[in-house]
């Protein structure tokens, strides 16, 4: 009788502390989010610096996320200026722009830029920012979404078949292409960071620089040798800088394929060998928004989406064989059978 009450007694106080336990938790849980998000909010970007008349310069406009990234600026009421080697389509993109940011109050012809250049010159570089200074007086946010693709296996560059020897040609061939990659994906956003980074420091209120990057420069996938790795050299230059800077809120941005003509850039004239981006990619206007988000919230890396990525990221790393699964899964996604 008495050893029966004994372990009803202990069998309570354990659902009790379990319970005081679990509900210890939840509220020092629930408080925590709540003074997350009243945080966030005191601290977001736009609290410092007004949306309207923010100066945005986004590299690599013309198409893509960069062409919707510009839109979404202009229409929340940003001064915009949009750079691109097709100067066509940049006239068009101007025109999107002042379109999207005709209901903002006061909006003059000179809120909207085009500026023809290729960020990998240094000339064009140093004009835009002459234009930037002279016409805004500087620059709020940098976004560097321009960059090149390139789609085929190392070995295939070269030529070879099978395990026969390159040829000369064949692996000069294979530096001349990953100059370009590296020219693309590393050269160009680090002239960007050079140019700008002392115009953003000296003349904005909360400066800020968003590196449109790619998921590839974390997970390694076939096919994406030159690719993954001139991006991840750009992400790794980013992510350092953001330390050597620390008064400008960098955001380092992973998307997965996005929907677009971005494969056309090839710089190897590879095959698209998985399924159909237009079909299965991100839609790049929803990108673009998460991208806005990300620089307003002050995020320093982002990978999109969530899941799978960070998982798969998480786990290439992890002892064990939960890296060559992460392998097969790429292999997979790639078309790529050896
Ligand atoms: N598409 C994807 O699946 C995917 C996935 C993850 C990450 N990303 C990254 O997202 C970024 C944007 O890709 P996207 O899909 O929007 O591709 P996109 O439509 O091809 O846009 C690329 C933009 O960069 C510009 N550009 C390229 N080289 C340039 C140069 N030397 N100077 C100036 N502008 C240059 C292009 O304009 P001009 O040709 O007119 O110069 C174009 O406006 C890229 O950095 C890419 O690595 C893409």
């Amino acid at each position: 009788m008495g050893s029966t009450f004994l372990a009803t007694t202990s069998d309570w106080i354990s659902k009790l502390l379990t319970w005081v336990t679990w509900k210890t938790f939840l509220t020092l849980l629930s408080a925590f989010c709540f003074v997350r998000v009243v945080y966030d909010e005191i601290n977001k970007r736009t609290q410092r610096l007004p949306m309207i008349g923010e100066r945005v310069l986004i590299l690599g406009a013309s198409s893509g996320v960069g062409r919707a990234m510009a839109k979404q600026y202009a229409a929340r009421g940003a001064r915009v200026c949009v750079v691109g080697r097709r100067e066509a389509l940049l006239a068009e993109v101007r025109e999107e722009c002042l379109q999207a940011r005709r209901d903002v109050p006061g909006t003059a012809d000179h809120d909207i830029a085009a500026l023809p250049g290729d960020f990998t010159s240094v000339a064009d570089m140093i004009n835009i920012r002459t234009f930037l200074e002279e016409a805004w007086g500087g620059l709020d946010t940098l976004v560097v979404a321009a960059g090149v693709s390139a789609l085929k296996p190392l070995l295939a560059v070269t030529g070879v078949q099978g395990n026969e020897d390159s040829t000369k040609e064949g692996i000069q061939r294979t530096v001349d292409i990953a100059a370009a990659a590296t020219r693309g994906n590393y050269v160009g956003p680090l002239i960007a960071a050079v140019t700008l980074i002392p115009t953003l420091s000296r003349t904005s209120k909360a400066p800020a620089i968003l590196l449109l990057n790619s998921v590839a420069a974390i997970i390694p996938a076939p096919t994406r040798t030159l690719y993954a790795s001139t991006k991840a050299a750009s992400l790794l230059l980013y992510q350092a800088l953001s330390i050597e800077h620390p008064n400008i809120a960098f955001t380092h941005f992973l998307p997965a394929t996005i929907e677009g003509d971005f494969r056309a850039s090839a710089v190897d004239s590879g095959p698209v060998r998985e399924l159909d981006p237009n079909k299965h990619g991100l839609k790049r206007e929803k990108v673009a928004k998460r991208a806005i988000e990300a620089v307003d919230m002050g995020e320093k890396n982002v990978i999109m989406p969530f899941i799978p990525y960070h998982f798969a990221h998480f786990l290439y790393w992890m002892m064990g064989p939960s890296g060559s699964v992460v392998e097969s899964m790429a292999r997979k996604k790639y078309n790529y059978n050896v």
